[in-house]
């Protein structure tokens, strides 16, 4: 009797935690992903984000905030999709979340055409789409929820009028400038190119050459090097991201030249990565655009906006700001609006996250 009792005992046991090991096995099939806390069922939000790729620091830190924020401690199950800078990588991504039926499909697209067909598939599926960092050029905006980002030709813009003041100030006689091009397509590259181009037709700079540096140092590097042997009389480039102005730098080095105010060539850059900011600080790069990759946070506000019917605006700029390697703060006026450039001081540069 007692040896049945304890069989029985037994039995129960092991299909309890049978049970409790199957219940606890993450089920990616449904709407929401469900998993068991403590015995008791708790829904995830499952978001199917897609990433241009890894071709920046900027890159790596916009990664991190998307990965630190939509963590199952705080709701989310994120599938985090690396495109490594194929747009029919990133369409691949989008149609395999529709296939899992998330919850948001957030995605930060290589350049801004051809996203129609696979944002109108996005729709038919009722999943609503938020676009990060670039903008898409698509014919219908009902095919994204919201688009959170930099106004890159704000940024632009910025650096041109501190460069204008600097090119007075120093009284330099004549701008001769290349432009080191990010992603040729990508919204960044288009406003920070843009800007460039209005300023130099403004001011009278020669704007010498534009070519794409793809956003990577190696690249940058290898364009630098042939503008050098194309051009004597380079003085100053506009390089559109950090990773660019490092691999100018190097290359303008190696052609046995000198970069900062003093030297031969000065640099204009975007991100203001704490490398870039470190740079600034020891006037190898004289004038920084911050480009805040901190996405995630206003990703997870615009999530419950949704869900609340609370989203009052489809666009939002995220807050950056200009810095300079000149002593002094100074103030430029942009469309009747005031704004600081900061000098660079090590607490700046020891602050910064990435
Ligand atoms: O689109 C944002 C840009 O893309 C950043 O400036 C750059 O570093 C990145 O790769």
């Amino acid at each position: 009797m007692r040896r049945k009792i304890l069989t029985t005992a037994i039995g129960v046991v092991l299909a309890a935690a049978i049970l409790i090991v199957a219940v606890s096995m993450v089920e990616l099939s449904g709407k929401q992903t469900e998993i068991w806390k403590n015995g008791e069922k708790d829904s995830l939000t499952t978001i199917g984000f897609s990433q241009v790729g890894a071709e920046s620091d900027w890159r790596s830190a916009n990664s991190i905030s998307m990965k630190r924020t939509f963590t199952p401690e705080r709701g989310y199950d994120l599938i985090f999709e690396d495109a490594k800078q194929k747009q029919s990588d990133q369409i691949k991504a989008i149609r395999k979340f529709i296939q899992q039926e998330v919850d948001y499909i957030v995605f930060s697209p290589v350049v801004e055409s051809g996203w129609d067909t696979v944002l109108e598939e996005a729709k038919r599926a009722e999943i609503p789409v938020i676009i990060i960092d670039r903008k898409v050029a698509v014919k219908d905006s009902s095919l994204y929820a919201a688009w959170i980002g930099s106004n890159f030709y704000l940024e632009g813009q910025k650096a041109c009028k501190v460069m204008k003041a600097y090119v007075d100030e120093q009284q330099i006689p004549e701008v001769n400038i290349v432009n080191i091009q990010g992603t040729l397509g990508a919204t960044s590259q288009i406003g920070r190119t843009n800007a460039l181009e209005d300023a130099a037709q403004k001011y009278g700079w020669n704007l010498l050459e534009q070519e794409s540096g793809e956003y990577t140092e190696a690249k940058a590097y290898e364009v630098m090097s042939k503008m050098l042997l194309e051009h004597d009389d380079i003085n100053f480039v506009y390089c559109e991201n950090d990773n660019e102005a490092f691999g100018a730098i190097d290359a303008i080095r190696d052609a046995g030249k000198t970069v900062g105010p003093g030297g031969d060539i000065q640099i204009i850059s975007f991100d203001a990565t704490r490398e870039g900011l470190r740079r600034t600080l020891h006037r190898e790069i004289l004038i920084n655009g911050e480009c805040n990759p901190w996405h995630g946070e206003y990703v997870e506000k615009v999530i419950h906006m949704l869900e609340t019917n609370e989203l009052w605006q489809k666009e939002m700029y995220v807050p950056e700001e200009t810095f300079y390697s000149m002593p002094e703060d100074m103030q430029i006026m942009l469309g009747g609006k005031e704004y600081t450039v900061q000098t660079v001081t090590e607490s700046i540069v020891q602050k910064r996250e990435y």
